[in-house]
């Protein structure tokens, strides 16, 4: 077989381990030929096509590395583009569906997130064949209880908060941690779990001041002079609305909402407050070990199915099982904490304030 492999969107740490996986089993054990697309499907608009040939020698030493030695976008929908100064968005999809026939390719593997994977069930529908692994820091995935990367943005967050607990005792401060997330809220959970904050903001819980304040209070009442705030980038008062920072492309990002919460918390409970925005610190560096294994194991599972000629779908590690489930169930939304999830439930009994 002919397999081809990309990754897209947001990078995420653990892309190289699953690249790794796949070259090692389809190639080097199986004798297959792997292709890299670099850049996702933005490898195939280019004229000549930005592809190369993955053997044992191109994924030495990967396993760790962060990032993806294929590069990555999450901008330039093949189907969507904007040329230059043209207002009007074009559909070049057709050339993507073009280089695959040219190249040869009985498959793609496509490493990415939801919104890649939505690009992707746009291309099975023009008779690509076509296998997902889910990838994101931001755990959001439908289907998947893990993707590549999550372990890792949760491992430094929580090293963070860790950091930030010291500092706060010290000051007698609020700390307020920005988390990434997007429009869930699994990072600020479990990071927070994990570090013991005192109160964790969710974009699933609009919150209130009246209940971080209580919690800020009650802390001082047993001589807590100091309380660590982790706040999704995605979360929001209780009545009000995401915060959004504009990019100069004009392309809109969450973020701001923790320098809101420490300024308020600062007003109303004269405790002086800092915020550190984490950032893309949780996107880079080394994959921990659980994201370099999630990573190995869906790779072998994507190249199983490419010889069987199991198309069309995503693998998802579901209830400590690899499954294979269909593109529609994943490509239309993506998965928030539901209100009976057992970290929710957890952090609650401990008496962690959710904003409530
Ligand atoms: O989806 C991954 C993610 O890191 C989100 O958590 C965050 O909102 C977004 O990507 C940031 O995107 P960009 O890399 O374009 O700033």
């Amino acid at each position: 077989m002919k397999i081809g492999l990309s990754t897209g969107g947001g990078d995420c740490p653990g892309l190289n381990s699953v690249i790794r996986a796949i070259v090692r089993y389809a190639s080097a054990t199986l004798g297959h030929e792997v292709i890299g697309i670099e850049d996702s499907f933005n490898g195939l608009l280019e004229r000549p096509y930005k592809t190369r040939p993955l053997g044992l020698t191109d994924v030495s030493g990967i396993l760790n590395r962060g990032g993806t030695i294929l590069g990555t976008s999450n901008s330039g929908n093949p189907f969507k583009l904007k040329p230059g100064q043209d207002p009007k968005s074009c559909d070049k999809s057709q050339m993507v569906v073009d280089a695959y026939k040219d190249l040869g390719l009985d498959c793609i593997i496509v490493i990415g997130g939801d919104g890649t994977q939505r690009i992707a069930s746009q291309f099975i529908k023009l008779g690509l064949n076509i296998i997902g692994i889910p990838k994101t820091i931001d755990n959001d995935l439908l289907q998947a209880d893990f993707t590549t990367g999550f372990e890792t943005a949760v491992e430094v967050a929580s090293e963070a908060i860790i950091r930030l607990q010291s500092t706060a005792e010290s000051h007698a401060r609020i700390m307020v941690l920005e988390v990434m997330g997007r429009y869930a809220g699994h990072i600020a959970l479990h990071s927070g779990i994990a570090s013991g904050a005192h109160v964790i903001l969710l974009p699933e819980i609009p919150f209130s001041y009246e209940s971080i304040v209580k919690k800020v209070e009650e802390r001082r009442q047993l001589c807590h002079n100091y309380s660590v705030v982790v706040v999704a980038e995605g979360a929001f008062e209780k009545g009000g609305e995401q915060v959004f920072q504009m990019r100069p492309s004009g392309k809109k990002n969450l973020g701001g909402i923790g320098q809101v919460v420490a300024d308020k918390l600062s007003e109303l409970t004269g405790s002086d407050s800092r915020i550190t925005v984490l950032g893309h610190i949780q996107r880079g560096g080394e994959p921990c070990p659980r994201d370099r294994i999630l990573g190995t194991l869906y790779g072998v599972k994507a190249v199983d199915m490419a010889l069987k000629g199991e198309f069309s779908q995503v693998v998802v590690m579901h209830g400590h099982k690899l499954k294979a489930v269909s593109y529609q169930s994943i490509a239309n939304g993506y998965r928030e904490l539901e209100a009976n999830d057992m970290y929710l439930d957890a952090a609650e009994a401990i008496g962690v304030c959710m904003g409530r």
